[in-house]
């Protein structure tokens, strides 16, 4: 979380207010900029959305060459005020922070208390480079000291009035990516999306990676060691998203993903399915171990019903900030798969890793090329959803999804195990998905009517079985992250176990009804809630009139049909009576879209 930037040219103001807005989904607690001239030191900081600030710095006019810094924030340490906002300042420098410093407590008792004005990790750093610049007397060896005093995760960036012409930069754990233009000018930030439109090369910093930036040379180096510079061409085609007519980002990517749908599947699907992409034998393994957070690993648990059904082979499904810290025996035989949107969640990240150091083959599936994750993973497959920009995951989890389906099958194909009949059914299947994914008009505006019952009450169960179960749990999670409301997803036979002794009528339940699976058996554990007054929401091709509420979707005789069209429902349902409470779906309270903290 937490978006930076940093530019060395003229315009600046404005330069850094555009990479932020590229970055808010990130974090958007507060944000702040500090620019300086030969003549001239700037410096804003506000609460809230990135509008504010450039706001408050309308006024701030500057036609020289500067250097400056920006920084959008998901709160870690500190709440979101003014004072906590980036960029922190010393006496004479100024630093902005992606990450965590996990030793900033033990570093600030050896400073003066006086010093410190926020209650962030990041103040720690600015401290300690002018400690050690007032001791060494040049900037680089001051920020060189600093970092290695630091413990956490961080991308850094740090100007200083001492020479007003350089960026230092730092990386460890968090991304950090540094473009250049024609005309040999550089630019810094978080994600390549937030670089001018004349970025044309960019690298990708490693972990470890330090240095300094000034208006046309660049320094860079890792364990003391100066390092080449390799730049790549960054492709021009940049996603920069636009809401194209939509009032919310969430609701434009609901409606894309049958167009997406159509990206993800280009050249992978024939009478069978490829993935030229990959270079191993996918045959060879024993066992499958997926890797994941939040709506990935909704879709990674889907996923598991696919792998055993398809390709038989045993699957195990891994929360990614529970693998990292168990000490897990893992089978070494087995191909490690992350899944992320981002590929940049730290968590994921960090199983990527371990599982590395035990040896295990790696694969990513990720919306993000040249993200971490896939630069790390020994192979990747890329979602292509597109940009991706409402905080909801709606089109990255139906594309992730298809993308797992379409390997449990090329598993199938690759052990000979699949049948000519099941193999034509499955890719009939998924090449009928553009359809599917389609929203009915009249689906929309029905979810529109009903959502208006739904804004009160103690609760949502979300009911579901078998591979719906996962789709249940997804859709609770939608809900509760863009209305605020407490939303829990359950296996439908799990609740006379225990949550059926919350059912009343202040009890909403959204059960998942699909023909495809266990039907007769969803319908007796629906029935149990009605017999127990819950107020029930169903969302099927049958049984109309068995409940308070139903969402139709059409009648499909494959299982991953009525999967996807209820997954549109959930997404609009979630969306609608978020809309009705007057949430902003694309930036729900709380919440980064990429989560580069533990
Ligand atoms: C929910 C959501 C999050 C992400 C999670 C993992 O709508 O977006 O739960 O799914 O933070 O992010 P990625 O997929 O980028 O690793």
């Amino acid at each position: 979380m937490c978006g930076i930037v940093g530019y060395i040219g003229k315009d600046i103001k404005e330069t850094l207010i555009d990479g932020l807005k590229e970055l808010e989904y990130r974090g958007y607690d507060s944000s702040g900029i500090a620019i300086l001239s030969k003549n001239d030191l700037f410096i804003k900081k506000t609460v809230g959305k990135i509008e504010n600030l450039e706001l408050a710095s309308k006024d701030y006019v500057n036609t020289e060459k500067s250097i400056g810094i920006g920084h959008t924030r998901w709160a870690t340490h500190g709440k979101p005020t003014d004072i906590n906002a980036h960029p922190h300042l010393g006496e004479f420098s100024f630093v902005i922070h992606n990450g965590i410093i996990e030793n900033f407590q033990e570093l600030k008792k050896e400073m003066s208390d006086d010093l410190f004005l926020s209650q962030t990790d990041t103040e720690v750093i600015v401290h300690l480079f002018e400690n050690n610049f007032n001791k060494l007397n040049d900037e680089l060896e001051a920020f060189k000291a600093t970092i290695k005093m630091l413990r956490g995760s961080y991308a850094i960036l740090l100007i200083s009035k001492t020479s007003k012409e350089n960026i230092y930069f730092a990386k460890l754990n968090s991304p950090l990516a540094i473009g250049k233009n024609d005309n040999g000018n550089y630019s810094l930030a978080s994600s390549d999306l937030a670089m001018q439109e004349d970025i044309n090369s960019i690298i990708h910093l490693d972990d470890g990676d330090y240095g300094v930036v000034c208006e046309d040379s660049i320094s860079l180096f890792n364990n003391e060691e100066k390092k080449n510079i390799a730049f790549k061409t960054l492709n021009s085609n940049k996603l920069f998203s636009q809401k194209e007519g939509y009032k919310f980002f969430m609701e434009k990517e609901i409606y894309e993903q049958s167009t997406v749908i159509c990206d993800t599947l280009a050249s992978r699907v024939s009478d069978k399915i490829s993935f030229d992409e990959l270079n191993m034998d996918i045959s060879k393994f024993s066992s499958i171990i997926i890797c994941a957070c939040g709506t990935s690993y909704n879709a990674a648990l889907s996923s598991k019903y696919l792998f055993e059904q398809i390709a038989k082979i045993s699957t195990n499904i891994e929360i990614a900030s529970e693998l990292r810290y168990r000490e897990p025996v893992l089978d070494k035989n087995a191909l490690f798969i992350s899944i992320s949107q981002s590929g940049e969640t730290a968590d994921t990240l960090e199983c990527l890793k371990m599982v590395k150091k035990m040896g295990l083959k790696t694969l990513a599936v990720c919306n993000v090329d040249n993200s971490a994750i896939v630069r790390l993973s020994d192979e990747y497959i890329l979602t292509r959803a597109g940009f991706e920009k409402g905080v909801a995951s709606t089109k990255s989890f139906t594309t992730q999804l298809t993308i797992l389906w379409m390997l449990s099958i090329f598993i199938a194909q690759e052990k000979n195990i699949i049948s000519d009949e099941l193999l034509e059914k499955e890719i009939k299947a998924i090449l009928e998905l553009y359809s599917v994914l389609e929203v009915p008009k009249i689906l929309h505006e029905k979810i529109h009517k009903l959502s208006k019952r739904y804004l009160h009450g103690h609760g949502f169960f979300f009911i579901a079985r078998d591979i719906f179960y996962p789709l249940a749990l997804e859709g609770a999670l939608k809900l509760k992250e863009i209305s605020y409301f407490h939303a829990e997803g359950y296996p439908a036979g799990e609740m006379k176990h225990g949550p059926i002794a919350l059912a009343d009528p202040e009890l909403f339940t959204i059960a998942l009804l699909p023909r495809s699976r266990l039907y007769e058996k969803m319908k007796s554990n629906i029935q149990e809630l009605i017999a127990r007054d819950s107020t029930v929401c169903i969302i099927g091709s049958s049984d109309k009139d068995l409940a308070d509420d139903f969402i139709e979707i059409k009648e499909y005789s494959h299982q991953m049909h009525e999967y996807f069209s209820m997954t549109i429902v959930l997404q609009l349902l979630s969306m609608e009576i978020a809309l009705r409470l007057g949430h902003d779906v694309d930036m729900p309270r709380n919440l980064a879209k990429s989560v580069t903290v533990e």
